[in-house]
């Protein structure tokens, strides 16, 4: 199983849109069986899914209610299925802010490598697992930066955001201590066609040093119409251009992951 996160330190950024769509393509396009993970308290991943329920279970019985450290949940236990075949879900819950706040709180070696440990038990059920973050590096995050392989970070044209990667690159830079496998690449998200987003692409992709998805994926307003009816972008519409530049990005994933 290979682990993805979305992760970028910015707000409504894409990082939702971007790990549901890839995570709808692979499963349903590519035929890969895919777990999502929600690592967002907000939920929004669990929404698009069809599975959030603020009182039910997910994230937070896997990091704090786990076997591994004495709880009652196996991880197969804490996996709901959606209505989509080959993806299924572990969903955030009301509870997960106060998650972070009790991994915070324990003095224990493994309050980072929950999620790892995990996840270990279905590593062969699962071909890709797919991870949407917050935007803060709360310990929820910090497991899923930890479990993964691989973090896309979202980034959007504007003054901010360089210094946004920037920030990024040096946490993930840290946490590579503890994981030495993770790697980071950005992805240029809501482009539009104008000078000043043109020249920024182009530093990003060509002089910033950052190793960047050569697909950028287009701004369009279908994108906002998908997340108001909480459906997966592509399945609300399969061809928009926002869908096609995440089907190259999604190309360019399994170039990468899998040769
Ligand atoms: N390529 C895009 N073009 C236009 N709007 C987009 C695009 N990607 C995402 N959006 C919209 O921007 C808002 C924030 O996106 P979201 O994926 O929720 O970001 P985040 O998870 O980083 O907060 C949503 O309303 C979403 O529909
Ligand atoms: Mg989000």
């Amino acid at each position: 199983m290979k682990i993805i996160a979305v992760m970028s330190p910015k707000g409504g950024i894409g990082k939702t849109t971007t790990s549901d769509s890839i995570a709808y393509m692979l499963g349903q396009e590519q035929g890969k069986s895919v777990l999502v993970i929600d690592g967002d308290p907000q939920g929004d991943t669990s929404k698009t899914f069809g599975r959030y329920e603020p009182e039910g279970i997910g994230m937070s019985e896997l990091l704090e209610h786990h076997q591994n450290v004495g709880g009652r949940y196996r991880t197969t236990e804490l996996i709901q299925s959606t209505e989509y075949d080959h993806i299924d879900i572990i969903p955030a819950n009301g509870y997960l802010m106060q998650t972070d706040m009790n991994l915070l709180l324990k003095q224990e070696e493994n309050q980072v490598t929950r999620l790892r440990d995990a996840l270990a038990e279905v590593a062969v059920a699962y071909d890709y697992c797919v991870c949407d973050c917050g935007r803060l590096l709360d310990m929820v995050v910090i497991n899923i930066l930890l479990a993964a392989e691989l973090v896309i970070a979202p980034v959007k044209v504007g003054g901010f955001e360089n210094e946004a990667i920037h920030n990024l690159q040096e946490q993930v830079d840290d946490l590579r201590e503890i994981n030495p496998e993770l790697r980071i690449k950005g992805l240029v998200t809501m482009r539009q066609k104008n000078k000043t987003s043109l020249e920024f692409e182009e530093w990003m992709k060509d002089s910033s040093g950052f190793d960047m998805f050569v697909t950028s994926v287009r701004r369009s307003i279908v994108a906002e119409k998908a997340s108001m009816r909480m459906q997966p972008l592509p399945q609300f519409s399969k061809n928009c251009i926002v869908s096609q530049d995440y089907r190259n990005v999604v190309h360019e994933l399994l170039r990468e992951l899998e040769g």
